[in-house]
């Protein structure tokens, strides 16, 4: 990293409050390299966010690097930053829903990212659906399932056993949808403190958004800059490109800085949690610096809110089960879980 690179006072970055109190920093670090770095080189990214300012990351198993980025966290602590100081999340992957396998999955995390607790655990997707890194877009798990509420919440009582042993702070959701959710808070003695959800200027998922807030769930918002280096399976010849979009460009004209800037502003100012991914110093330390410098109007912000366009980038295909229709079929769209 730079000796140069400008570091940004922790204290200056505003924090979002949990339904529990716990206050979690309003911009993470993303570390899901998209296929295209190393497990080493994002560790090395999440030591070098750490080092100017940085004191949110967003991990999961199925990122297949939580061992060299416990490695990181070591280094950073041992520089004297506290534990406390720190926001771990991680998450669930899909091939653990199992009763028996939900407490040695957290285990598993814990050790390889050398933490004695998380400060949150997400269900990475609500489906035990499985598929093997790097498959085709048309790759189907022939044990794949739609969503049974009973199961889920058989998986969630175990995600709520892991407060109780003191091993995770918060549990929470991912690639949810309102129906799901509804049902959740219904039986749930712990309910989500935050939800991870894609959001960003073209797919704002303003009802969900709202739904969200309204029960004191925190969005978390992934692929906050319309993840343009995302892999080939999860690029659609009809998505759209955020940092295209003439109203973000003119914006990030006005400010001299990079549009995926002015996505990070627009999501710390509506009130989501982004967790932009970059490996690159620059990038991740501008990524930072938005949430505490040069706001947007209210005006721009206005601006913003009418370009959405409904555009989801993350479609999951490869979670459908047989028979399903196609991939709208794991987001509810009509309101209804589909079986
Ligand atoms: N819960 C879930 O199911 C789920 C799903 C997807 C993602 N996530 C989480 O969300 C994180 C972020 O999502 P994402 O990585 O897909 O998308 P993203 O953060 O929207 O986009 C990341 C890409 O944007 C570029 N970028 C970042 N900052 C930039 C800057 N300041 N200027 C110019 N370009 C910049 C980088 O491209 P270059 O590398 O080319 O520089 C980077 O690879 C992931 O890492 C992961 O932690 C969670």
């Amino acid at each position: 990293m730079s000796t140069e690179m400008e570091t940004i006072d922790p204290g200056s970055v505003p924090q979002r409050q949990l339904y529990t109190g716990a206050k979690i920093p309003a911009v993470g670090l993303g570390t899901f390299g998209s296929d295209r770095f190393s497990a080493d080189q994002i560790a090395e990214a999440v030591l070098g966010a750490a080092q100017i300012g940085y004191r949110h990351f967003d991990c999961a198993a199925v990122y297949g690097n939580e061992k060299e980025i416990g490695f990181s966290l070591q280094k950073a602590m041992k520089g004297g930053i506290k534990r406390e100081e720190l926001w771990v999340t991680s998450k669930l992957w899909n091939d653990k829903h199992a009763v028996e396998d939900v407490i040695p999955a957290c285990q598993q995390t814990l050790n390889d990212l050398q933490l004695e607790y998380l400060d949150l655990y997400l269900v990475h997707w609500p489906f035990p659906n499985h598929h093997a890194p790097g498959v085709d877009v048309n790759s189907r798990d022939p044990h794949a399932i739609p969503y049974i509420h009973s199961n889920f919440l058989k998986t969630w009582r175990q995600m709520e056993k892991l407060i109780a042993m003191g091993l995770v702070r918060h549990i929470g959701t991912s690639n949810m949808s309102i129906p799901k959710l509804k049902l959740l808070l219904q039986d749930a003695k712990f309910k989500p403190a935050a939800n991870e959800m894609e959001l960003h200027p073209h797919f704002q998922q303003p009802e969900f958004f709202r739904y969200c807030m309204d029960n004191a769930i925190l969005p978390i918002g992934f692929a906050p800059i319309g993840s343009p280096t995302r892999p080939d399976r999860d690029k659609s010849p009809d998505d759209s490109v955020d940092i295209q979009d003439p109203v973000i460009v003119k914006i990030a004209a006005r400010l001299n800085v990079h549009p995926a800037v002015v996505c990070i502003k627009w999501a710390v100012q509506r009130g989501q949690v982004p967790i932009p991914f970059s490996i690159h110093p620059r990038e991740y330390q501008s990524n930072l610096k938005a949430a505490t410098v040069d706001p947007l109007t209210e005006e721009e912000m206005q601006e913003i809110a009418g370009i959405d366009k409904n555009n989801r980038l993350i479609k999951g295909q490869v979670f459908l089960w047989e028979h399903a229709g196609d991939w709208r079929d794991l987001w509810d769209q009509d309101g209804q879980i589909a079986s």
